[in-house]
C-alpha cells in the first residue's frame, strides 16, 4: 500500500516522539513492503514563531492533502500564564479538528500485564480493563459562544449541540459497541443540563436501531468516581467535548503511565493519530519522553486503513519492549532508563 501522511510534530516532546513513531512506521513499511511518503508540516507554538499562526492554511493544506496525520503535541509554557495572549498553539489543534472535520476522538484505555502494578490503582480494581471513551470534539463549549460581558467582570462560555452532532457521534459509538462487549454508555450531566437532555434524548432514539447493544446512561461525576473504582465494568462510553476531555486524562491513569495511551480523531474524510499525553515541556529536547503513546498511536492508524496484522506487530513488539523493560523513566522505577531514541531504536530493530 502506498500511504501519504502528513507529520504535525508541533511542541514541546513531540518531535522527538514523532520520530520514534516514525522509525516504527518505516520498520513496518520496509517489513510489508508499503511506501509511506511524509509531509511535514507546521503546527503550534513552533508555527507561532515561523508564520504568526498555530495552523497555517499551507499545513491544512498538507493534511487535506494526506491519507492521514500524524501528530505529535501542541502548546508551550509562554502562553500559559499569560491570559493576554492573542494567539495560541492550542488555538491550532482546535482550528484543525474543526477544519478537517474530526467529530468523533477515540481514546481506548486498557492495561498491559507487565505494568499492571504501576498503575496507582490497586491490581485488582485495574484487571481486565478495556474500554473506549468516544469523546465529541468539534462541538459543545469549546467551540460555543464565548465573551466577556461589558464590564469586563463577567464572562461565559457556551455549551452548544445539535442533534446532528450528537447522532453522527453516537452512531460512531454504537457500532464500535458492536464490534466489542455491546455495551454502550452515554455519559452527561442531564439532572442539570439543557444540552445534556438533548443528548440522552437522542441517544435514547437511537436504541432501537441497535436492538443487541446494552445502554446505559450515567452523570458524569458519577462515571468520574467509577471509573477508577470499577473501570472494568465499562466498555464504550459516549460523551460531550468537555466531559470527554476530563474523563480521558483521569481514565489514562488507570494504564499506569500518561505516556502509554493513544488516540485516533476521525471525520468523514479525515483521521489524525495522535498520544494523549500533550507536549510536556519540562521534558522537551532532553530524549527523556515515553514515545509509545506515539508508537500505538501509529498502530491504530495501520488498523485503520486495513492494515491489521502491522497494527498487531506494533502492539506486541511494544508489549515486548515493556516485558524487557526497555522502558524510558517514567517506567523505569529504579531499573536502568532507556532514552526516547533508544527505545524507538530497539522497537524498529526487533521489528
Ligand atoms: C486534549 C487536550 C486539548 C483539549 C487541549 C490541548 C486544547 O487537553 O487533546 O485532550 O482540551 O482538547
Ligand atoms: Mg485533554
Amino acid at each position: 500500500m502506498k500511504l501519504n501522511i502528513a507529520l504535525l510534530a508541533g511542541d514541546g516532546i513531540g518531535p522527538e516522539v514523532i520520530d520514534q513513531a516514525v522509525k516504527v512506521s518505516n520498520a513496518i513499511a520496509k517489513k510489508y513492503n508499503h511506501e509511506i511518503n511524509w509531509t511535514p508540516a507546521l503546527t503550534g507554538a513552533a508555527a507561532i514563531d515561523a508564520v504568526g499562526e498555530p495552523y497555517p492554511d499551507e499545513t491544512h493544506e498538507v493534511c487535506k492533502a494526506a491519507d492521514a496525520v500524524l501528530f505529535g503535541a501542541i502548546g508551550h509554557p509562554r502562553f500559559d500564564n499569560d491570559p493576554s495572549a492573542k494567539v495560541r498553539p492550542e488555538q491550532g489543534l482546535l482550528k484543525m479538528r474543526q477544519k478537517l472535520g474530526l467529530f468523533a476522538n477515540v481514546r481506548p484505555t486498557f492495561t498491559f500485564p507487565s505494568l499492571i502494578d504501576k498503575s496507582p490503582l490497586k491490581r485488582e480494581r485495574i484487571e481486565g480493563t478495556d474500554l473506549v471513551i468516544l469523546r465529541e470534539l468539534t462541538g459543545g463549549v469549546y467551540f460555543g459562544e464565548r465573551g466577556r460581558k461589558d464590564d469586563g467582570n463577567t464572562a461565559f462560555d457556551t455549551m452548544t449541540y445539535t442533534r446532528h452532532e450528537i447522532q453522527r457521534l453516537a452512531k460512531k459509538g454504537f457500532e464500535l459497541a458492536m464490534t466489542r462487549s455491546k455495551k454502550l454508555c452515554c455519559v452527561d450531566k442531564a439532572n442539570v443540563l439543557e444540552s445534556s437532555r438533548l443528548w440522552r434524548e437522542t441517544v435514547q432514539a437511537m436504541e432501537k436501531d441497535y436492538p443487541e447493544v446494552e445502554v446505559s446512561y450515567e452523570f458524569v461525576d458519577a462515571v468520574a468516581m467509577r471509573l477508577v473504582q470499577w473501570p472494568s465494568s465499562y466498555d464504550v462510553i459516549i460523551t460531550e467535548n468537555l466531559f470527554g476531555d476530563i474523563l480521558t486524562d483521569e481514565a489514562s491513569v488507570i494504564s499506569g503511565s500518561m505516556g502509554l495511551m493513544p488516540s485516533a480523531s476521525v471525520g468523514e474524510e479525515a483521521s489524525l493519530y495522535e498520544p494523549i499525553h500533550g507536549s510536556y515541556p519540562q521534558a522537551a529536547g532532553k530524549d527523556i519522553a515515553n514515545p509509545l503513546a506515539t508508537v500505538l498511536s501509529a498502530a491504530i492508524m495501520f488498523e485503520d486503513f486495513g492494515l491489521t496484522e502491522e497494527a498487531q506487530e506494533i502492539r506486541n513488539v511494544v508489549n515486548k519492549s515493556l516485558a524487557e523493560g526497555i522502558v524510558t523513566e517514567d517506567l523505569a522505577e529504579g531499573g536502568k532508563a532507556y532514552k526516547t531514541s533508544e527505545v524507538g531504536d530497539w522497537l524498529a530493530s526487533n521489528i
